[in-house]
């Protein structure tokens, strides 16, 4: 089909129909296998998962919920042929109506919410390190390998650096060094970095934590990022949780945590030198001088795009001294200029009004409260930046900017064009010189997403996108190792209404005659959100993470048409099992007989 009339040179595939129904769908001619379900064993002690009979202990031993980012390594590292590989997948959140029969069939779900089901949740969330291991061309878990690992809310010890760490504001009554934090929360997208580790995401942390901000000390800084949030009432089985018990402990949250898979006894870092915000991913390129610089989105509206830039080079011989790299280096935020250009605005303490006249003591004030500096230096508010992916073929940079209903038409500019955009947009950014580490570069709209037949929307693809090949909320985003781009949709409830149409994974052009042309590749369930797009090196295997299959928007989906409830759910994907709830998943792609996918 590459010389087909919609076709884009460099991929081969057949595109398949927007819809909605209970299950997924991939393009002909690939297989999609389910790897791994929500409650699936990862040890060779873990119980049987019982959706009836859960508990925390059982939930460390099992594949987490809600999963979002997956990063593969070799295994061993460096080795691109090995059949054996390290998936490493963030468990996000928790759909707890939809994993507690109780919860969901009780008169008021916050009465009905126990301290139980709240340490399931910390359970559920965090991460999972496993090994998969490629057999004729399939790739399957090794559920006794030794590398295996959960990452969680509720256990995982993890250590506090850089310039912030030890600070009074990262201190509680349970760690009065400011250096010591148990487990991570809401980690969305991720990275992987050149020396084989794992990055964690820290997004919608502010959800977690509850009480009152009044005569609060962080009442400034908790308002800019939204806490109290209300997500979970986890204050219930852990006072950390209320900040009026514990005023520091969400200071301790919102950062880039750096986690070592092939040593699973190794502590989980976070480091503070990245900033503390909603980020939604972390991925890695290198400076033409080698050092290490870092992109990532704080995914909330009129919220900024941030790099971070390494002190000291990467030494590609050693593992060890590259895990100190994010430890030190300086933080910067976008501004885009209405022309096209673009600057990187350093956030360094006592520069350009960082300084005591804005209450801002040190460098670690700067990266406690990245957002109010960044407001200070006057960087571009953006429709809600999502993952931002360079690639390392042509130096360029995509940023997903999801959506924003509430930008209105005051607010536009030429980065953010539309006043009620429920349809997102992808910015491709040029680096000047074609070196990340520049302070300045140039911009430019790939494309605005929504359905190009509908003038009224002001969307704009390539004129040759077929009625399949638009897309709407672009989120996750993964460059494959030909270089090509893939853009992942996130909806939320709202997909009725953005593309009547399931989330799923498109294939994108970025050059020549085809650039803006969108192919669409993969379709999620119901309710689901479609994440992790990540090929293995060979590009012959394709690892999807399907998020939340049944909750989004069930109430608009004829034949459901009512919410997801436990025991009547828009869909039992992927078991399809009247007695197992639907259950977030890992599928891998392949191309049947073999060969690229897509
Ligand atoms: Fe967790 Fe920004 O999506
Ligand atoms: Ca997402
Ligand atoms: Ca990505
Ligand atoms: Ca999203």
């Amino acid at each position: 089909s590459e010389e087909g009339e919609a076709g884009i040179p460099g991929f081969n595939f057949d595109e398949i129909a927007h819809g909605v129904d209970e299950t997924h769908h991939v393009a002909p001619g690939h297989d999609a296998d389910i790897l791994l379900r929500w409650g699936d064993p990862l040890f060779a002690d873990s119980p049987p998962f019982d959706p009836e009979n859960q508990s925390p202990a059982a939930q460390l031993k099992q594949f987490g919920y809600n999963n979002d980012f997956l990063g593969l390594t070799p295994l061993p590292f460096g080795d691109e042929e090995s059949p054996h590989a390290l998936l490493c997948v963030n468990h996000e959140f928790t759909n707890d109506p939809l994993m507690h029969r109780a919860l969901s069939e009780a008169a008021d779900p916050r009465l009905a919410y126990t301290p139980q089901m709240a340490r399931i949740s910390m359970a559920a969330h965090g991460g999972t390190i496993v090994e998969v291991k490629k057999t004729d061309g399939k790739w399957a878990p090794v559920t006794d390998s030794p590398f295996n690992r959960r990452i969680s809310a509720l256990k995982t010890e993890m250590m506090l650096d850089g310039p912030a760490a030890g600070h009074a504001r990262l201190k509680t009554s349970a760690d009065p060094s400011g250096r010591k934090v148990t487990g991570t929360l809401n980690n969305c997208a991720g990275g992987m970095t050149p020396w084989g580790t794992y990055l964690m995401a820290e997004e919608n942390f502010h959800g977690y934590f509850a009480g009152s901000l009044d005569e609060h000390p962080e009442k400034r800084n908790y308002e800019r990022v939204g806490i109290p949030g209300g997500f979970y009432p986890w204050f219930i089985a852990d006072e950390r949780f209320d900040i009026n018990k514990e005023p520091n402990e969400a200071n301790r949250f919102g950062w880039i945590v750096e986690v070592d898979p092939y040593d699973p006894a190794s502590t989980p870092v976070k480091h503070t030198a990245l900033g503390r915000f909603k980020h939604e991913g972390c991925e890695t390129v290198l400076a033409e001088d080698g050092r290490v610089v870092i992109y990532s989105g704080d995914d909330q509206r009129f919220e900024y795009l941030y790099k971070f830039i390494s002190a000291a080079a990467v030494d590609p011989g050693n593992r060890r001294a590259n895990m100190n790299l994010l430890s030190e280096g300086t933080l910067y935020v976008a501004r885009f200029a209405e022309d096209g250009s673009g600057e990187w605005l350093p956030l360094v303490f006592g520069e350009n009004g960082l300084d005591a006249s804005n209450g801002f003591e040190s460098q670690a004030d700067v990266l406690i409260e990245t957002r109010r500096a960044a407001d200070i230096l006057d960087a571009t508010p953006l429709d809600r930046p999502e993952d931002v992916q360079p690639n390392p073929k042509t130096g360029r940079v995509y940023a997903a900017l999801t959506n924003n209903s509430k930008r209105g038409e005051e607010a536009t500019d030429a980065v953010n064009p539309r006043a009620h955009n429920i349809w997102g947009q992808i910015v491709e950014i040029t680096p000047e010189g074609g070196d990340h580490s520049a302070r300045k570069f140039t911009w430019d709209l790939l494309v605005k997403a929504g359905n190009p037949a509908k003038p009224e929307i002001g969307a704009a693809f390539n004129e040759k996108t077929s009625a399949n090949g638009w897309f709407a909320c672009p989120d996750n985003l993964e460059v494959d190792p030909q270089g090509r781009l893939w853009v992942a949709t996130d909806q939320g409830k709202g997909w009725p209404k953005a593309s009547g149409s399931a989330d799923g994974l498109w294939a994108l052009s970025t050059e020549g005659e085809t650039r803006g042309l969108g192919r669409m590749f993969f379709r999620v369930p119901v309710g689901a959100e479609m994440c992790g797009p990540r090929f293995t090196a060979d590009g012959e295997a394709l690892f999807l993470a399907v998020q939340h299959p049944g909750a989004d928007g069930a109430e608009d989906y004829a034949p459901h048409g009512r919410p997801s409830t436990y025991a009547d759910p828009a869909t039992r994907w992927p078991d399809f099992d009247p007695a197992m709830p639907p259950r977030p998943s890992i599928v891998v792609i392949t191309r049947k007989g073999g060969g690229k996918v897509g």
